[in-house]
């Protein structure tokens, strides 16, 4: 073999080190593959984990009300389809979803004879239930993944006019996912039976919060609401609701706010019908 020309073994070796060095490639392609695939399922059986229990707490707070029965689960399907319709990221969804289904999560410790009381509340006992957004937001600061959601948890009674509760925050300064959830959780809160009334149409429930809206509740969000639930696809959440017939008997008409407080300061909610 002369200088210059090809070494055959040479070549030959170098095409092995080159086979060898795919055969690895490709080895750690599938390895990465499975991997990933592992870590997929690992996330989402850790996802349903999380879901499933973060359900049971709602599930347990709507409990302690013969009368909420669903009403976190409810609050937060309303809130996905409103959410949806303002162009939330998929994670902002999730985030609000939680949120939503947590909301009045700090209810957990609340006295039932509070909860479930068919008159006024006096101002002590209303200044209980005012408790329950910081308890609420409390329970969630301790969970990394819920640190968004707690915003929601600890703001869904603030309102527009600065009126409401636990931080007095009035319409810019209160974060939007809340917002959004006082819009839904008012009208799931009227059309629903209550231990002190009863329940309303959707119709007139829409037409209180339009009332409403300038004070309490974020006007656009409430518009969007209404047209949201005009084209139907929300009905279903509603009528199943109706169709189990919770919280159906029994309801006695509370009287307004607390005696001695005006409707703004005192009620929980609006004008006394949010949970
Ligand atoms: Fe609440």
């Amino acid at each position: 073999m002369g200088q210059g020309e090809p070494n055959g073994d040479l070549i030959r070796s170098i095409r092995e080190m080159l086979g060898a060095c795919d055969d690895g490639l490709s080895d750690l392609d599938s390895h990465r593959d499975l991997v990933f695939l592992n870590l997929e399922e690992e996330i989402r059986r850790y996802q349903s984990v999380i879901h499933g229990a973060l359900q049971a707490l709602a599930e347990a707070v709507d409990a302690k009300d013969a009368y909420t029965h669903g009403h976190s689960t409810r609050v937060s399907a309303y809130a996905k389809h409103l959410g949806r319709d303002l162009g939330l990221s998929p994670g902002e969804l999730e985030t609000l979803a939680f949120g939503a289904l947590l909301h009045d999560v700090g209810k957990i410790g609340m006295p039932e004879t509070i909860l479930n009381k068919p008159g006024a509340l006096t101002r002590e006992e209303f200044e209980i239930v005012k408790e329950h957004p910081v308890r609420g937001s409390e329970i969630l600061a301790s969970i990394p993944d819920l640190r968004e959601a707690e915003r929601i948890v600890r703001h869904h009674h603030e309102r527009i006019d600065g009126s409401g509760y636990p931080d007095c925050l009035s319409d810019r300064s209160i974060p939007i996912h809340a917002k959004l959830v006082a819009v839904v959780d008012t009208f799931d809160a009227i059309t629903t039976n209550r231990i002190y009334r009863r329940a309303k149409s959707a119709d007139h429930a829409l037409r209180i919060m339009l009332e409403a809206a300038e004070g309490q509740l974020d006007l656009e969000l409430v518009l969007r609401f209404e047209r949201l639930w005009n084209l139907g696809e929300m009905h279903p959440i509603l009528e199943d609701n109706l169709r189990e017939g919770a919280g159906a008997s029994g309801v006695v008409e509370r009287e307004q706010a607390p005696a001695g407080c005006g409707a703004l300061e005192c009620d929980h909610g609006l004008l006394d019908i949010v949970d």
